[in-house]
């Protein structure tokens, strides 16, 4: 990360958005959290931090209450909730089990084959749940070993997470896209004593043997003592090695009843192993108490979970969105959550939109890179379907540049629906700097730092960058939810609050706040860009690229040049009905030379089939550039296909 640190002059700002949009009267009135009740939460979130935190836990359920909210005395190793006893499954599903919500549908789960579809009440994920705890215990599991889960978004895959935090075992899901050495890698890393996998997977159509890469990966992974397989998809499979088990066989004869472990506060949750868009893969590690709060309030904050809600998460479990906001926050919160297995263009490009209508989907929550991938088959898919049951959006995991945004706002939004840009980290567990309903919002900018949340823009050194300027964006107070450590690895996770003095989590993110304090993510600060002395972030190129008619996804990188330092080449993806011609790259050019400005050099323009992204959608320009450079691109085990 240091590396990108060598910059000391603040991002200039090349494009500004102008627009703003207010959330309708009725989303005001209803909700959770009003104009008035924000206001005082900023103002305790800044004079009393552990006061704000502490009114929160509150809400949740807890074996036994906490002697201090925080513990900062072994800095950067902070303690939330020191003294407490809780269980973060407790929250998320003992306690619904003795209320009104004890049959209310918990999980709504699609399969992506058409027609396929299940629901589990809060009672019957409860029993499957505990009848999967008692598995791992008959298995010999004990708190604090660990199981990897290596499967995409099945109940299954809800029950393993849950079943394991609910006898202390810590989980580790890994995306069921990576390939056998990065399961391995992963595997290896958190001397995981099980495995939990399919028998494949359903993606776009193609059934994806990932029992094979397994088979591979176990070669080599001397912890795992056992396999757990779910049929899935009923291809043959080799059962031979002696550590395979089939799920269905193990959860026939265990027991439904099975005791929440009464765990400390501070008690590991789960790994999640993040590369980022960076090099190798690094074993973030989360805990219960902490946690559970910070995800518990954000959620119900910002995406005004209502008790009638069907919220839809349409990210993979295998992403920190996955964990946070498809599967522990819903279910802390008493929602329905609802669980998509498959592809968005599957069978068609409007598979979203049915499944709104279909199950009446009052919030959907996606990616920036979803939302140009299905602009790119036009307005009209949305436009055929009601969305009528939709309140609420939301986006995640990149900057999402002005077009998209109002293209998302307009047409499945039908402009009625405010969108919550949310931007957060694996590191972070939770939201950070983002919108509420009540906010106005501006296309493009994250909003405002989350009540309790201290956040600054600042140089190299440390000291505050003025307003309008881009600079490091650091975290000056610790937040519940934040992760405790790198596995194995207490150096790494002590570096992200050494690269900047004052006591700063550096994000690695490159943002700039305006003159209301919205917030404006420029790009991660590896590949700022210094162009004959200014520094320049990749989303203000990209976005003015994404602007034009013709563009459908755009990557932008710097290159070394003997007279101006550095300067921009950009990939593009040309929309359908385009050809990549020597007259569309001169309009390019001056089009976007003129939204930018002189500043932005753009030496050349790369017309490309796809750009390649990771697992969760974000743009891997580390990979375009060392391709570039001929250089070795590093770790490439998180490329999507
Ligand atoms: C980026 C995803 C702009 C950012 C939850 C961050 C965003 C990284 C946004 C973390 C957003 C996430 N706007 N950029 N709303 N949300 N990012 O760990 O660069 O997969 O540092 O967590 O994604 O990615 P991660």
């Amino acid at each position: 990360m240091e590396e990108s640190f060598r910059f000391k002059e603040p991002t200039e700002t090349l494009l500004s958005e102008e627009r703003v949009f207010r959330p309708l009267p009725e989303i005001v009135v209803e909700a959770n959290i009003s104009p008035k009740d924000y206001k005082k939460a900023l103002e305790k979130g800044q004079r009393d931090l552990e006061g704000f935190w502490e009114e929160a836990a509150e809400k949740l359920e807890w074996f036994k209450k906490w002697d201090r909210v925080l513990d900062e005395s072994h800095a950067p190793f902070y303690r939330w909730f020191v003294g407490a006893k809780c269980n973060i499954v407790y929250n998320a599903l003992d306690r619904h089990i003795k209320s009104f919500r004890k049959n209310k549908v918990a999980i709504i789960w699609q399969g992506e084959p058409l027609g396929e579809k299940k629901k589990l009440t809060y009672y019957e994920l409860y029993r499957r749940v505990n009848q999967f705890a008692s598995v791992l215990k008959s298995l010999g599991l004990k708190k604090g070993d660990r199981v990897a889960i290596y499967m995409p978004n099945l109940l299954q895959t809800a029950i393993a997470m849950l079943g394991c935090a609910k006898i202390g075992v810590i989980h580790t899901v890994i995306h069921s896209g990576f390939s056998a050495i990065a399961l391995k890698k992963r595997v290896n890393d958190a001397k995981a004593r099980v495995i939990v996998t399919s028998d494949g997977a359903y993606w776009n159509g193609k059934i994806i043997n990932l029992k094979k890469a397994v088979d591979e990966a176990i070669i080599e992974c001397p912890s795992v003592e056992h396999v757990i397989v779910v049929k899935r998809t009923g291809e043959p499979i080799d059962m031979s090695d002696g550590r395979y088990l089939w799920w269905d066989d193990l959860m026939e004869g265990a027991s439904e009843e099975c005791e929440t472990e009464i765990l400390d506060a501070e008690h590991p949750l789960y790994i999640l192993y993040t590369s980022g868009t960076t090099g190798e893969p690094k074993g973030v590690l989360h805990v219960h108490g902490g946690y559970m709060v910070g995800v518990y309030r954000t959620l119900k904050w910002v995406f005004d979970l209502k008790e009638t809600d069907i919220y839809w998460c349409a990210a993979d479990i295998g992403w920190v969105t996955g964990h946070s906001c498809l599967l522990y926050g819903p279910l802390l919160c008493g929602a329905t959550t609802l669980m998509y297995e498959g592809h968005p263009l599957c069978p068609k490009a409007d598979r979203l939109w049915q499944i709104v209508d279909k199950f009446g989907v009052n919030i959907l929550y996606t990616a920036p890179t979803t939302i140009r991938m299905l602009m790119r088959f036009g307005a009209e898919l949305p436009r055929r379907h009601h969305l009528k049951t939709l309140r609420l959006l939301g986006t995640v995991g990149e900057p999402i540049n002005p077009e998209a945004w109002l293209w998302y706002y307009e047409n499945v939004g039908r402009e009625r629906c405010p969108i919550m840009d949310t931007w957060w980290q694996t590191e972070t567990g939770m939201f950070m700097i983002t919108p509420f309903p009540i906010s106005l919002l501006k296309p493009g900018s994250v909003a405002k730092p989350f009540p309790a949340i201290h956040v600054e823009i600042v140089d190299r050194e440390g000291n505050p960058i003025p307003q309008g300027k881009g600079g490091f964006l650091v975290i000056k107070r610790p937040w519940p939810a934040m992760f405790r450590t790198l596995w194995g690895d207490p150096d790494g996770y002590k570096k992200y609050w050494e690269i900047i003095p004052g006591n700063v989590y550096t994000t690695g993110d490159v943002a700039r706040k305006d003159e209301d304090g919205y917030f404006w993510i420029q790009g991660r600060a590896d590949d700022i860009m210094k162009i004959a002395g200014h520094c320049i972030g990749t989303a203000d190129v990209e976005n003015a690229f994404f602007s034009h008619p013709a563009v459908a996804e755009a990557a932008c990188i710097s290159i070394p040049d003997s007279i101006k330092g550095e300067v921009a080449k950009v990939f593009v993806v040309l929309k359908k009905g385009y050809k990549p011609t020597d007259e569309l790259d001169r309009e390019l050019r001056q089009y976007v030379q003129k939204e930018l400005g002189p500043i932005a050099i753009i030496k050349s323009i790369e017309f490309v089939k796809n750009i390649p992204k990771t697992s969760s959608g974000k743009i891997m320009r580390r990979v375009l550039k060392s391709k570039e450079l001929g250089l070795d691109p590093g770790d490439l085990t998180t490329l999507a296909d």
